[in-house]
């Protein structure tokens, strides 16, 4: 039940999301990382502040809970830069695939699949594309990834059917995700959280195993991992503010302070139960 208090749903577009991850692009290479990676970091405590091994941590985790083997056929959903899909790669040897909504990203991980070792390349490709119409056969891959990407589609039993679809019978989804814990979303964090990334709504974890559950997936773990979450915000909250003071350029500073003042109050909408992240793996039966 939405309250009076609660802001009105706006509802973006694919079309919206799109252009929102091509412009940002170059920001977010910026200060967030240099490689294109833009996920969610698994720290080690409270404590740590290196950003990049938590993020390596997250695919980590990710791969192992795959469990993908040199025979898999990956397809990361929502690839960005394609570091995932090198990582796996790189780590078990399997043919991974990239698709993603933005052609910006899916360019640059393009070009950084050129510059690996051809024993790696060979077994990476990238497609632009939605995860709302995926490009491919049926039953075509023995496991889907994704991190934090699906939050973003405003169709998601759309794509949680296609990626149903192109799973093999025995296949496997292993994703993180953003949550959506309650359906009460303050203006605030209706505006730092939600539109500052053209997302429009998205799942309890509860709810996330339900809409899985309902296209036909066997929901094998289901785990919120918010302090990582915080941790991740605070920790790129301050880099993007250290970063904004080297920045010559007014607009890219501005970008940089304001997504460091938004990481300030999405602190505030995890502590208040209106933004969340989790992990969470399904089969195919
Ligand atoms: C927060 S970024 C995460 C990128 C990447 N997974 C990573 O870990 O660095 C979200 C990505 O989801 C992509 N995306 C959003 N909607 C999509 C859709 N409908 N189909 C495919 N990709 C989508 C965006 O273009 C963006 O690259």
């Amino acid at each position: 039940m939405i309250t009076a208090t609660a802001a009105p749903t706006p509802t973006f577009t694919e079309r919206d999301v799109e252009q929102f991850f091509d412009a940002s692009t170059q920001n977010y290479l910026s200060f967030w990382d240099s490689e294109g990676v833009l996920h969610t970091g698994y720290f080690a405590d409270g404590n740590t502040t290196d950003y990049h091994a938590a993020a390596d941590a997250t695919s980590r985790l990710l791969g192992d809970a795959a469990e993908i083997t040199a025979s898999s056929r990956v397809l990361d959903v929502g690839c960005g830069c394609g570091n995932f899909v090198f990582a796996l790669a790189r780590r078990f040897a399997c043919e991974c695939e990239g698709l993603d909504l933005s052609l910006e990203r899916v360019k640059f991980a393009a070009q950084k699949c050129s510059e690996l070792p051809p024993a790696v390349a060979k077994r990476v490709s990238f497609r632009h594309g939605s995860a709302t119409q995926l490009p491919y056969e049926d039953g075509q891959f023995t496991h889907v990834v994704s991190q934090d990407a699906l939050f973003l589609i405003p169709d998601k039993p759309r794509s949680h059917a296609e990626m149903f679809r192109v799973l093999a019978p025995g296949g496997r989804l292993a994703i993180s995700d953003f949550l959506q814990p309650t359906l009460e979303i303050s203006p605030r964090a209706r505006k730092h959280v939600y539109d500052r990334v053209r997302w429009t709504s998205g799942y309890s974890l509860v709810g996330y195993q339900q809409a899985l559950e309902q296209v036909g997936f066997r929901v094998r773990l289901a785990r919120e991992l918010s302090p990582h979450l915080a941790r991740t915000y605070q920790v790129l909250g301050k880099v993007a503010t250290a970063r904004a003071a080297e920045t010559a350029n007014p607009a890219a500073r501005d970008w940089m302070l304001g997504f460091a003042a938004s990481c300030q109050e999405i602190q505030v909408a995890i502590d208040q139960g209106e933004f969340a992240w989790g992990v969470v793996v399904a089969d195919k039966p």
